[in-house]
């Protein structure tokens, strides 16, 4: 089968994406106990500028927002400041560069928190599984439920954080609104058990996270450069149980999303890294309720990618691992070289090696870059 729709430009909003390939949001956690990214990182990410668009590992938007050890921030001036370089390197690439805003939730650790507090969430129940911290791993902690007057406060850590985004040179933002952390905590039943204005009915669990994506629409001044990624089908991390009716909570979700006028939804189908299996999220219709720009993740293959945009099904696909070990991987799609697995011992934690030291396999005007 030929391989061509994956290699066709596509507007995005006022963008060109060069293709429809997206670099997914990979953690590194390879920043500064400050949360200061390092300079190396503008390095890797110039390397896999050939992606239509990259979107920058998670970064969080307050040091309350931070759940992992040596994950970036840009909450402070000195982290713009250290983006912008990076920015920088990807513009000279000719590449386009979203950063994704995050806040954790209840997926961190005291040790991690501000004067060692509990992590905030919806409501106090604890996560299962461990949190990455910087003495390893560590149990999770059972967090201090958000109080109701605290929320402005977080809304406006992610107007801020968008503005500083905006500042440090990116071209857009991601709201994180997958993988079980702050904004889809609140989302889901299983996670928020509030009887005020922010728990119980759907239109109650959309609310703080309407109130933060419409933050970051005015805090980086335009919908069209603003995304949002979610993840209806998984559970992990924290053990994290499903929505009780995830079609009903995440359509009307994506309505609001719409209504907001953001310019793409980024859809991680099934359960990350582990399946596609929609265990009975109907995606497609999701689809059709945001109508702008659809983004697939998840295990997807080269032939799954071509079939789906074939099939109008997406617009655009994002690859997370895949780009790990291969800095050229567009060009290793479209001449079918053979794709390089990064052993896991290399994802997080460390320096360049592992990092910015992957070979170039293919094309030559790559090597020169
Ligand atoms: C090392 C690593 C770091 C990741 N970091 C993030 C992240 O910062 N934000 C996010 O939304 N997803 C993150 N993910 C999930 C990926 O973006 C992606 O959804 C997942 O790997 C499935 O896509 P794939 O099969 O193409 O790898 C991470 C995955 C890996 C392997």
């Amino acid at each position: 089968m030929p391989h061509e729709a994956l290699f066709e430009p596509y507007l995005l909003g006022s963008l060109r994406l060069a293709n429809r390939i997206v670099m997914a949001p990979l953690t590194r956690s390879r920043s500064s106990e400050e949360g200061v990214v390092p300079l190396y990182a503008a390095e890797y990410y110039r390397q896999r500028a050939t992606a239509g668009l990259i979107i920058a590992e998670a970064t969080n938007i307050s040091a309350q927002g931070r759940g992992y050890a040596k994950t970036p921030g840009i909450w402070s001036q000195a982290q713009v400041e250290a983006w912008k370089p990076v920015t920088e390197a990807v513009h000279n690439a000719g590449g386009l560069f979203f950063l994704q805003l995050w806040h954790t939730g209840r997926i961190s650790h005291p040790s991690l928190q501000p004067g060692g507090a509990l992590p905030v969430a919806p409501s106090a129940i604890r996560p299962g599984g461990q949190a990455f911290t910087n003495q390893g791993l560590v149990d999770h902690e059972t967090p201090r439920a958000l109080r109701a007057e605290e929320l402005p406060g977080i809304v406006e850590d992610y107007r801020r954080a968008a503005t500083n985004a905006r500042a440090a040179g990116f071209d857009g933002v991601e709201i994180h609104s997958a993988n079980n952390y702050l904004l889809e905590q609140f989302l889901r039943d299983s996670t928020n058990q509030r009887t005020d204005n922010y728990g119980g009915s759907i239109e109650n669990r959309l609310r703080f996270p309407l109130q933060a994506v419409h933050a970051v629409v005015e805090g980086f001044g335009d919908a069209n450069r603003v995304g949002i990624r979610i993840s209806p089908g998984t559970t992990m991390p924290g053990s994290t149980p499903l929505d009780s009716t995830p079609n009903q909570t995440y359509g009307a979700y994506v309505d609001g999303l719409a209504r907001l006028g953001l310019v793409y939804l980024h859809v991680i189908e099934g359960t990350t890294q582990q399946t596609r299996n929609s265990a009975g999220v109907d995606y497609d219709a999701l689809r059709r309720r945001f109508r702008r720009t659809y983004i697939d993740n998840n295990m997807v293959s080269l032939e799954l990618a071509e079939q789906e945009l074939a099939d109008g099904k997406t617009d655009l696909v994002a690859f997370g691992r895949a780009f790990l070990a291969n800095p050229d991987l567009v060009e290793r799609l479209k001449t079918g070289t053979p794709i390089a697995d990064a052993p896991k011992e290399t994802w997080y934690g460390g320096d360049e090696r592992g990092y910015t030291d992957w070979p170039v396999a293919t094309a030559p005007q790559l090597q020169t870059a």
